[in-house]
């Protein structure tokens, strides 16, 4: 883990790269919030973002990406494309100038939506994987775990819309569950497993174990 400018009275160390995982529904969101108040009340400088997303082009392809149907490969192209310009215009200037990115979703998901879930084949996520990220990957990574049928309740409590991703089904889910999961346990280190499926003060309280880890290391 990087050391944290502000926080520890360093100029310009290289920032540190947090990203947030989990099936539709898992309830990151609003961890994430409170993550990023955490940080900042510590003196952190953090850029909160997402993806598919976090650039104006990046938001347009989350839009089609979201709502228009389209083939697996032509899916798992865009959300890599999409994270080109975001690492380009976002992340990676950030991270060098010592600031902490924050980031709802990361490439993580593309291995749990498109490999698990879609059928993309393995090696054409990790050349493209390769390709847009070679050497990166996140410093530290939350994964948000609950079984489908529950995020599955939560996602229509909202009332919203469901987009492409939402109205698929339990089967889906679960391959792309299982997908997180076999991602984590090839980076323990790196992917933190998060019981979600627990009331979010106690999903707080060990979030804030977790960074505050990340913190003094
Ligand atoms: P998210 O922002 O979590 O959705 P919401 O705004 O509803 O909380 O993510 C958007 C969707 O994109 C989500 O269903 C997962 C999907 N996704 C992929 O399939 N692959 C990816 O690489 C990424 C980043 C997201």
């Amino acid at each position: 883990m990087p050391t944290h400018g502000a926080a520890a009275g360093k100029t310009r160390s290289r920032g540190c790269f947090i990203t947030f995982e989990g099936i539709d529904g898992a309830g990151k969101s609003s961890q994430i919030a409170a993550v990023v108040a955490l940080l900042r009340a510590r003196g952190i400088d953090v850029d909160q973002s997402r993806e598919p997303g976090g650039t104006p082009l990046g938001e347009r392809l989350r839009e089609l990406l979201l709502h228009e149907p389209m083939h697996l490969e032509t899916e798992a192209m865009l959300m890599f494309a999409a994270r080109r310009e975001h690492l380009a215009a976002r992340i990676e200037p950030a991270l060098a100038a010592g600031r902490w990115v924050v980031c709802d979703r990361f490439s993580d998901a593309t291995f749990a939506y498109q490999v698990g879930g879609r059928g993309l084949a393995r090696e054409k996520f990790e050349a493209l994987e390769a390709w847009v990220h070679p050497g990166l990957q996140p410093d530290l990574t939350l994964l948000f775990d609950l079984p489908p049928d529950i995020a599955a309740g939560r996602v229509a409590s909202t009332g919203v819309d469901p987009d492409r991703f939402e109205r698929e089904q339990r089967d889906f889910f679960e391959r792309v569950r299982g997908a997180y999961l076999e991602r984590a346990r090839q980076a323990p280190q790196r992917i933190r497993v998060i019981d979600a499926n627990r009331p979010p003060e106690v999903i707080r309280t060990e979030i804030e174990r977790i960074v505050a880890e990340a913190l003094s290391a």
